[in-house]
């Protein structure tokens, strides 16, 4: 397998993304934008193309507070994303970013991506791998231990709220880095880049510093499609 390149801050990771969306809003504009598995915020910070963004949801609550704090979605889906109707040859860019991990049907849903994206459209991938330290760990721990975990440890106070994660988690196997290689050979896309970095999963002092020598983790992909 390639060595992946390995990113040294969530910061770096952003501005990285917003490179790779600006540089296809130079021969396209505006761009159309899938944020799918929005969540309640958006990182990236697209200054200066035009664009629509719409963001996809299961969790209303999260879309809500979303609307709320930065109501910076043209179009609000609250749906399934292994149900929602997305148009063929529709977006320039599809964004999903830890998500895929949370689908009991992965596979399915890249195969609506791969549809949905036009001609050289790029998906922006966020997956931890199941086969690395963090997916293997939260794979065999229950669901209210993810809970415990953000709660007392990463000391998320709104942890468990609604429109706050955790979220249940699957991992099929293709949320990994060797399944996703495996599904672009197999319908005609191309991985551009691979990056990884070491997931910083919270918590404090000596307990910060042992999670963050021990995990080793995030894989992100980033495909285009076959013109
Ligand atoms: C860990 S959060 C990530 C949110 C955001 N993308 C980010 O990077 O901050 C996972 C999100 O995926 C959404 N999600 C999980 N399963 C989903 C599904 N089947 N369809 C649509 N959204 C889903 C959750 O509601 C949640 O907002």
């Amino acid at each position: 397998m390639k060595k992946v390149k390995v990113l040294k801050s969530w910061d770096q990771d952003c501005r990285l993304m917003e490179k790779y969306i600006k540089q296809k809003a130079i021969d396209r504009s505006p761009l159309h934008i899938l944020e799918a598995g929005c969540g309640q915020f958006w990182p990236l910070d697209l200054k200066g193309i035009q664009f629509t963004l719409t963001g996809v949801d299961i969790d209303e609550g999260a879309l809500q507070l979303r609307r709320t704090q930065y109501n910076d979605l043209t179009e609000m889906i609250v749906e399934d994303l292994r149900s929602v109707q997305l148009e063929k040859n529709r977006y320039d860019v599809i964004y999903n970013s830890y998500v895929l991990e949370h689908v009991d049907g992965a596979e399915r849903v890249l195969e609506k991506f791969a549809n949905s994206l036009k001609p050289g459209g790029i998906l922006i991938l966020r997956i931890p791998d199941r086969n690395c330290v963090h997916g293997f760990v939260t794979r065999v721990t229950p669901f209210w231990f993810h809970m415990f975990y953000a709660k007392y440890i990463a000391r998320n106070p709104d942890a468990g709220k609604t429109g706050f994660g955790p979220y249940p988690t699957f991992y099929d196997p293709i949320v990994s880095r060797a399944g996703i290689q495996e599904y672009c050979r197999n319908n005609h896309l191309t991985i551009k880049e691979e990056y990884g970095h070491r997931s910083d999963l919270g918590g404090q002092g000596i307990t910060r510093f042992l999670i963050y020598v021990v995990v080793r983790s995030f894989n992100i992909l980033s495909l285009v499609k076959h013109a």
